[in-house]
């Protein structure tokens, strides 16, 4: 079952697409959930650090990461490990991490060195598997930092590199690009895009972003799809574009969206919705859900309700616009996961308000199931609350087993323990009701490169009727979006009836994933 590079691929862009190296790890789900309307668990009681970005890595641990300049953390290093930033202006000499290493399976937490602010950063992976981090605030505004993942028993750790960006970014988006190099997309006073590594590539001007900078900045952290056609949708404020990050140009503009801003700090969110073997992975949808009312951060005293709407639109119509559905809740600050079925969860955040240091109220305790496929006015589930309220600098990870990793929510410059809405220091996960059953032995490549065809096969000793296969890309998550969330399902495939073997042939146009979920419907 080994790789094949495609033919046609010259010796040098062989090289690149063999660095595009992907890791595996198998999920079954069967029909017949745990509960109905899924279930929480509290996996870690003090995580010592309050979580404000999170990837889960082809390891399946998960690198929580809050801000530096924070002030001590209930997490120390490392004996003898301390911090010397003369720069950090709380904490000059600080011995204790900002950073961590979650392992779901021990639900162990182990303590990482981050050297200069990630206050507001952003993040990615690139071919590799490396995670890269870049900006923050302060000494760290133009940092790239990168973690090479290791297993739960490593020691793998961060490290700045001695390249800087082009330009502080604050707030700014990452898009891993098919070439296995990102782009990183504007920050506070930067309407420019530039990439990492560069290359030889040096600043864009986005005009979208300037022209999207209202008084309150509602241009900042831009969702960032890379579209089935090579282009990428960017969506910051309530406008929207499709942009050729090959040559630096703007192919189209979207109508407005109706309703409120949906970008930080008003906080909606937003997801391709998957990719399908039905629609040949080429047909893709933009889910934009939620936001804050108009002006909610210049006036946070209102604690204005937020919006209760999702736009939807396929990019690739002639007359593309939104389609706009109603949320069974309100919700600025929610998070959006895709689930292995192809559906969406979203999570977290507030009803009334926007982001910003004690500028909402009123949790969104309840996740919804969102299901794409349904009916027009069937399409969401409200499911199972949690207790603990999750709004400004929280997180949602889709783990490997399906289960989806709640951390983090800090609504106060510094951790402060009292009062209401105190830093949240505990890490919940959230079993939502597709999980259940038996998981089959999957066998899939180690490694793969970008447009690969590839096999693997299923052994399942159980009554199946059909298989869906389904793949997502690991985001990295922060501040209500997930950067780089994407999944692929590849329905129907043949079925025998004992040790059955399955093998899958297709070819995507990108296959920068490495949690690989399976579904069996038998039941
Ligand atoms: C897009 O749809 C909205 C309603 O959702 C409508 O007001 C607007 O005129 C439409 N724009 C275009 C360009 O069709």
């Amino acid at each position: 079952m080994g790789l094949e590079m495609r033919k046609t691929c010259s010796i040098g862009l062989c090289q690149v697409l063999a660095a595009l190296l992907l890791w595996w790890s198998a999920v079954l789900i069967l029909c017949g959930g745990v509960n109905g309307q899924g279930s929480w668990e509290t996996v870690v009681k003090n995580a010592g650090i309050s979580t404000m970005h999170a990837a889960v890595t082809h390891f399946g641990n998960v690198v929580l990461l809050d801000r530096t300049n924070i002030g001590d953390s209930q997490l120390p290093l490392p004996p003898g490990v301390c911090r010397n930033n003369q720069q950090d202006r709380a904490n000059k000499y600080d011995c204790t991490a900002h950073s961590a290493l979650y392992s779901p399976g021990s639900n162990k937490i182990r303590p990482l060195f981050v050297q200069t602010d990630t206050w507001c950063s952003s993040g990615q992976f690139d071919g590799s598997g490396k995670l890269v981090q870049t900006g923050g605030d302060a000494e760290g505004v133009r940092k790239i930092r990168t973690y090479w993942p290791c297993a739960d028993d490593g020691d793998c750790n961060w490290e700045e590199t001695t390249t800087n960006l082009q330009v502080g970014r604050w707030y700014a988006s990452n898009q891993q690009l098919p070439d296995g190099t990102q782009i990183v997309v504007g920050g506070r006073n930067a309407f420019t895009v530039e990439y990492v590594p560069a290359n030889g590539r040096g600043q864009f001007d986005l005009q979208l972003l300037k022209d999207t900078n209202d008084a309150q900045n509602d241009n900042l952290y831009p969702f960032v799809h890379l579209l089935p056609d090579n282009n990428l949708f960017i969506f910051a404020n309530r406008d929207s574009i499709l942009y050729n990050w090959q040559d630096n140009y703007v192919v189209r503009k979207y109508p407005t969206i109706p309703g409120e801003p949906r970008n930080y700090p008003s906080a909606g969110s937003s997801v391709m919705l998957p990719l399908t073997a039905t629609g040949g992975f080429k047909a893709c949808e933009i889910l934009v859900c939620g936001g804050a009312a108009p002006g909610s951060f210049s006036n946070p005293g209102r604690l204005a309700p937020a919006s209760d709407t999702c736009g939807r639109m396929d990019p690739f119509a002639k007359d593309a616009n939104w389609t706009m559905e109603t949320m069974p809740q309100r919700r600025t600050m929610g998070d959006m996961i895709l689930t292995p079925l192809g559906d969406v969860i979203i999570i977290n955040g507030a009803t009334k308000g926007s982001q910003g240091w004690g500028y909402a109220s009123d949790p969104a305790l309840t996740p919804v199931l969102y299901y794409p496929g349904a009916k027009s006015g069937e399409r969401f589930q409200t499911l199972t609350g949690t207790d603990i309220p999750r709004m400004y600098h929280s997180t949602a990870n889709l783990l490997p087993d399906g289960r989806i990793l709640v951390a983090g929510s800090n609504t106060h410059q510094f951790y402060t323990f009292t009062g209401q809405f105190p830093t949240e220091l505990r890490i919940e996960a959230f079993s939502p009701p597709y999980l259940g059953g038996t998981r089959p032995g999957l066998v899939v490549p180690g490694e793969m490169g970008y447009g690969e065809e590839f096999s693997g096969s299923v052994n399942y000793n159980g009554n199946l009727v059909w298989v869906d296969l389904s793949m997502a890309s690991a985001p990295f998550v922060t501040h209500s979006y997930a950067m780089v969330i994407f999944a692929l399902i590849v329905s129907y495939i043949s079925v025998s009836w004992f040790g059955l073997v399955l093998f899958f042939f297709f070819r995507s146009f990108v296959l920068m994933v490495f949690v690989f979920r399976c579904r069996v419907r038998g039941c």
